[in-house]
C-alpha cells in the first residue's frame, strides 16, 4: 500500500503548479505551493502514508464538520437543519448571493461559510471562550492528536482580513439567523479556521465518520451513527462546494476540502484519508489533492455509487 501511495504521490505531483495558493487570507499564501501528501486510515487499523503527510497546515474549511458534529449533538438535527438549510448550492464557499435571493432567513447549508458560521453560533457555552474550546477539546479527541492548537499568525490574518465573513454574520444578524455577539461567533469560527493539522489528523477524523461515529482505535462512540450518516451525506452533497458534483463523479466518497489546501475524504466501512496540496483550483479545492484523491478511488475502486 505505501508503495502505491508512492507512486500515486509522484505521478501527480505535476498538479501542484498548477492553480495558486489561496492569497486572500495573507498568511496562508506564505505555504510553499509544491506540498503534496497522504495519510489513510483503515478500519482494522493500518495506517499508510507517503509525501508531505508530516507538514502542517490549517485545516479551514475542513473544520465545518466537526462544528456540525458539535451542533447536532447539542441540539439535534431538527433544530440544527431548521435553522440551516441542506441542499447544494451552484455559488462560491464565501457567497451572500444566496442569502439574499433563496432565504435571508436560512443559509443553504452548513458548509458553506453562511451555514457554517450559523451553525457554530448553535454549540453550547457560556461565552465564545468556552465555545472555542469545546471545539478544540472535540478535534483533538476525534484525531487523536492532543497537540492540536491554533496557528496564531493565521487566526490573526483571518481576523484582520475576515470583512466577507463579517458580511455573511451581520446580514444574518439583520434577518435573525444569528443570536448574539457577531463579533464573538466569528472570532471562535476564525479560530477553528486556523486550527494546524497534518494529512494524519484528517485521515484519523475520517476513519471516525467511515466507522459510523465510533474512534477505530479505541473503540469508544463519538457521535451516533445517524449523525454520521447525516455529516457524510453533507459532504458528499456540498462538501467540496460548486464541484461536489464532479468529486462525486470522480472519486465518489464523502470529501471536504479546505483552503489551507486539505481535504478529508471517508470511505464508509473501509477507511479515512487526509489529503494535503497547498495549490487550489478556482473554487478552492487543492488541484493535486483533488488528483490524488482520483487515482486512489481508481486503483481501490473506492466509488460508493
Ligand atoms: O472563511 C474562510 O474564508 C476560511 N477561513 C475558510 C474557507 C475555506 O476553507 C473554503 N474551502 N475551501
Amino acid at each position: 500500500m505505501n508503495r502505491l501511495l508512492n507512486s500515486i504521490i509522484e505521478n501527480n505531483k505535476k498538479w501542484t503548479k498548477e492553480g495558486k495558493v489561496a492569497s486572500y487570507i495573507p498568511e496562508l499564501y506564505k505555504m510553499d505551493p509544491d506540498l503534496l501528501g497522504i495519510y489513510v486510515c483503515t478500519l482494522s487499523g493500518e495506517e499508510y502514508f507517503s509525501g508531505d503527510f508530516n507538514k502542517k497546515f490549517t485545516i479551514q474549511s475542513i473544520s465545518k464538520i466537526i462544528t456540525l458534529m458539535l451542533a447536532i449533538l447539542d441540539n439535534g438535527k431538527d433544530y440544527v437543519f431548521s435553522k440551516v438549510g441542506m441542499e447544494p448550492t451552484e455559488t462560491s464557499f464565501n457567497s451572500i448571493i444566496n442569502l439574499e435571493i433563496k432565504d435571508p432567513h436560512k443559509p443553504i447549508n452548513p458548509m458553506i461559510n453562511a451555514g457554517a458560521i450559523a451553525t457554530v453560533s448553535m454549540i453550547a457555552g457560556k461565552d465564545s471562550d468556552e465555545v472555542f474550546q469545546r471545539i478544540l477539546k472535540f478535534a483533538r479527541k476525534i484525531s487523536g492528536n492532543p497537540a492540536m492548537d491554533i496557528n496564531q499568525n493565521v487566526y490573526k490574518s483571518e481576523k484582520e482580513t475576515g470583512n466577507r465573513n463579517r458580511a455573511l454574520g451581520y446580514f444574518m444578524k439583520s434577518t435573525g439567523v444569528l443570536d448574539g455577539n457577531v463579533e464573538e461567533i466569528l472570532d471562535v469560527y476564525f479560530k477553528q479556521c486556523s486550527l494546524e493539522v497534518t494529512c494524519k489528523d484528517l485521515a484519523r477524523i475520517g476513519a471516525m465518520l467511515a466507522n459510523d461515529g465510533v474512534l477505530p482505535s479505541s473503540g469508544e462512540r463519538i457521535v451516533p451513527r445517524d449523525t454520521a450518516r447525516i455529516v457524510k451525506t453533507i459532504m458528499v452533497t456540498c462538501g467540496m462546494y460548486d464541484a461536489s458534483g464532479k468529486f462525486a463523479v470522480d472519486i465518489g466518497v464523502p470529501g471536504k476540502s479546505g483552503v489551507g489546501g486539505g481535504i478529508l475524504a471517508c470511505v464508509p466501512r473501509r477507511m479515512g484519508i487526509g489529503v494535503f496540496g497547498t495549490s487550489l483550483d478556482e473554487k478552492g479545492n487543492s488541484v493535486a489533492g483533488i488528483k490524488v484523491l482520483e487515482e486512489l478511488s481508481k486503483q481501490l475502486d473506492l466509488s460508493i455509487f
